[in-house]
């Protein structure tokens, strides 16, 4: 009986080290919110315990140096599902037949750049590495943009890429997300995870909107509406929305450098989500691109939605009451990313 089970597990073993590892890229693999990232995706945490890895490492020319310091701390880690990892400062050998694409490098704000120049500069990126995940990834690779101005760089890398399909790419507002989940779990004395169905509407800017009209509480083992579980509607609707909003300067004033271990966390949730579904009545918020004017969200912008993930596809949740204190705030955000957009495509056609 014994040598059965052995057999089972030598059995086992053997299926886990031959199962298909899949590729993984992270650009701006140089920088801080990749040097947080990369041993959770490594070790399993994101895509399962079972499921080998190839990491690929993008970054510019300048930071090779630094990424085989990186690499090096990556073998060192010793980890049993890391098949390989690849760093390189070439497109072509980066988005070579990916599933998973972690868009973090973009070109940071410099002293004295016209906010006109530096969205150029990220068009550009943005640009580029859309036709190379259209020459070179897999056509059901999902893609998920971090870098900043998140929103408009997911649309311009997904237009760049017309053979895959727009649903597969997404951006970053889980870290909103978790924030407000947290702001609300603080008040409460409980855990964030006892924190559900927040929405974050629009850009992820000062102007996103942290929805709480949805969202429930668990308190002493019941989900309250989140209104009766904080029973103070001023907060909610005033410093709790400011504090969301401002969470990213805030961090940045405190501690001189832009929030990333919350950054790299929020990505581990946005993709384990997208890889293995959200729990059963909930949903949670990511950047999506918006079709069909749903809640009256203008057309072609990538806009966070509150969304529920099935079979590695999302879907908008339908018929969530919208009152006018939130149809103004999430017309703004639009607004805002209308802007965005127009000026980036005016300079994508230059
Ligand atoms: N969406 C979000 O919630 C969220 C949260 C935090 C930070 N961010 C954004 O994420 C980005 C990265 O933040 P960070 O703290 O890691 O910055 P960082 O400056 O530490 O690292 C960025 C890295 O990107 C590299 N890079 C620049 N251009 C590149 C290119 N064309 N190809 C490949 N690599 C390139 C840089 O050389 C650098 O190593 C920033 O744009 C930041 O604003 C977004
Ligand atoms: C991505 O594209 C593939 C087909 O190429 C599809 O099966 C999948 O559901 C798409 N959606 C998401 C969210 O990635
Ligand atoms: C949208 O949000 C991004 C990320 O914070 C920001 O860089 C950009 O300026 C915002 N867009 C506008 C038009 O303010």
């Amino acid at each position: 009986r014994n040598e059965i089970i052995d057999l089972m597990y030598d059995y086992v073993k053997y299926a886990i080290c031959d199962a298909q590892p899949i590729r993984v890229l992270v650009t701006g693999a140089a920088g801080q919110i990749a040097y947080s990232l990369l041993f959770s995706i490594a070790k399993g945490d994101v895509f399962g315990k079972d499921q080998p890895i190839v990491l690929l490492l993008l970054d510019i020319s300048p930071m090779l140096p630094v990424l085989d310091g990186v690499v090096m701390e990556l073998q060192d880690c010793a980890l049993p599902l890391l098949k390989e990892v690849v760093s390189t400062d070439k497109e072509e050998v980066a988005f070579k037949d990916l599933d998973v694409a972690i868009l973090v490098g973009s070109m940071p704000r410099r002293d004295g750049m016209e906010r006109k120049d530096l969205l150029k500069a990220n068009v550009a990126i943005f640009k580029s590495q859309g036709g190379a995940l259209d020459k070179f990834a897999k056509k059901t690779v999902k893609v998920l943009v971090v870098g900043n101005p998140a929103n408009t760089n997911c649309l311009i890398a997904a237009k760049s890429a017309p053979s895959i399909p727009k649903e597969n790419f997404s951006c970053l507002t889980r870290l909103d997300h978790n924030r407000a989940c947290s702001q609300v779990a603080i008040r409460c004395s409980v855990p964030a995870t006892h924190v559900k169905n927040v929405i974050i509407w629009g850009n992820h800017s000062s102007t996103q909107y942290p929805d709480v009209h949805h969202c429930k509480v668990n308190m002493a083992g019941s989900d309250l509406p989140c209104f009766e579980a904080v029973k103070d509607d001023a907060w909610l609707k005033g410093d709790f929305i400011a504090t969301v909003q401002q969470r990213g300067a805030a961090v940045i004033k405190a501690r001189k450098l832009s929030s990333a271990m919350s950054a790299a966390k929020a990505i581990c949730d946005h993709l384990r989500d997208i890889w293995s579904g959200t729990p059963e009545g909930e949903f949670i918020s990511m950047g999506v691109y918006s079709t069909g004017n749903r809640y009256g969200v203008p057309e072609d912008l990538v806009y966070s939605f509150p969304v529920q993930i099935k079979d590695k596809s999302w879907k908008i949740v339908d018929g969530l009451d919208i009152n006018d204190f939130s149809k103004s705030r999430m017309d703004a955000s639009a607004a805002e990313l209308i802007e965005e957009r127009d000026m980036a495509l005016s300079t994508l056609a230059v």
